[in-house]
């Protein structure tokens, strides 16, 4: 399944995000145990959790984490390096004249974090985003239904954490983007903030119709995949994948072509043959079946980097942030705004303070 060219990483985390990366780590981790079992044998790969807690309660694990967290730091300084200047302070005129209206965001979650983690992007970002996002959930909520009404949508996929499952909701957001003709596509977690307005002012750099595909990178080389091709032959395959757990983009121009792969059921199909998450899946088809090439941002943050490096005095130029826990930490990023950390332990409440002072439950604006 996986070639074994890093060194053996072990990581211990159970979140809906990054499972590409996760399941690609993890399978480093067994890759001698693995790959026998895996091809041919109608076994699911893994399932991201239960995998992850075989690898817990050891001190090799703290360490491992913490020399793959540097590694995923340095490989993604290696990859950042030539979009740097295309990211600088001085942005291209816009292509497109595009407002929020003309993107389609698509958060996906599961039932068991309603409360614990949507509720605060209901609070925070879309709450002024209602109108162009989606939420893909697993089960019937009335509350979310109150608040978000037809755009809190029950997928119907399992709420296990498989792959399946997983590709089973992506399979349901491309279809529902494509319903609603919007210009733009793009995919985060439900521990991302979206800042709409840098996404709308990146976005607009490309016209729709152009084939992009916009995100970060989470491993510091492709994923080396088999595509399995039918009469038990076998494939290899190479091509990168913008991580879902920093979230991506894709123009709708792109999202047509990849209709054949990705409408209906063919998406799960799609991902069977490959044997990977959704994210990865969508990287494949992109890249490796439609030959597009991923466009690289460092404006998209995953909990699988460390978040304390994004600079404080650029943090509102970011497209997403996210949160999250590592060694017993939380992992977050570095902002002394409008609540402690005690009551706002994600900074998201913060962020959004940072970003809209006039919001009513902020704190009148005094020097941070
Ligand atoms: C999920 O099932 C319900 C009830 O059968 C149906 O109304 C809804 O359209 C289904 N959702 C999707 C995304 O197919
Ligand atoms: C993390 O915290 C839990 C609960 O407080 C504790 O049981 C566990 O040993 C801690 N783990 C580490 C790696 O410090």
């Amino acid at each position: 399944m996986f070639k074994n060219n890093g060194k053996k990483t072990a990581i211990s985390i159970a979140s809906t995000a990054c499972l590409c990366l996760l399941l690609v780590v993890v399978a480093v981790q067994h890759h001698r145990f693995q790959v026998d079992g895996i091809i041919g044998t109608g076994t699911p790969l893994l399932n991201a959790p239960d995998a992850a807690q075989e690898d817990t309660g050891s001190a090799q694990v703290k360490k491992g984490f913490s020399a793959y967290f540097t590694k995923l730091t340095r490989g993604r300084r290696e990859v950042e390096k030539p979009t740097r200047s295309s990211e600088s302070t001085d942005d291209p005129p816009p292509a497109e004249d595009i407002n929020p209206d003309d993107i389609f965001i698509a958060v996906k979650t599961t039932k068991k974090f309603h409360q614990s983690r949507l509720n605060l992007l209901l609070d925070t970002w879309i709450s002024r985003n209602m109108r162009q996002t989606y939420i893909f959930t697993d089960g019937e909520d009335e509350e979310l239904k109150k608040k978000i009404g037809s755009h809190a949508i029950n997928t119907n996929c399992s709420a296990a954490h498989s792959r399946q499952a997983l590709s089973c909701k992506m399979a349901v957001e491309y279809d529902k983007f494509i319903e609603s003709g919007k210009k733009w596509f793009c995919h985060v977690d439900d521990d991302n903030y979206v800042n709409v307005r840098t996404l709308v002012k990146h976005l607009s750099q490309y016209p729709h119709t152009q084939d992009m595909y916009i995100g970060k990178p989470s491993l510091d080389r492709p994923i080396e995949a088999t595509e399995r091709l039918g009469d038990n032959k076998m494939k290899p395959v190479n091509f990168w994948f913008a991580t879902g757990g920093a979230g991506f983009c894709v123009s709708r121009g792109l999202a047509l072509k990849m209709s054949p792969w990705a409408s209906g059921g063919h998406f799960m199909n799609t991902a069977e043959k490959i044997r990977l998450p959704d994210d990865c899946t969508i990287g494949y088809i992109i890249e490796s079946v439609l030959g597009v090439p991923l466009t690289r941002s460092n404006l998209f943050h995953s909990h699988l980097e460390n978040l304390q490096q994004v600079s404080r005095s650029e943090i509102y130029k970011q497209i997403t942030l996210s949160y999250g826990m590592f060694e017993n930490k939380s992992n977050i990023i570095n902002l002394k705004g409008a609540f402690p950390v005690e009551e706002d332990p994600s900074r998201f409440k913060s962020v959004h303070c940072l970003l809209y002072p006039d919001t009513p439950w902020c704190p009148p604006q005094v020097a941070f």
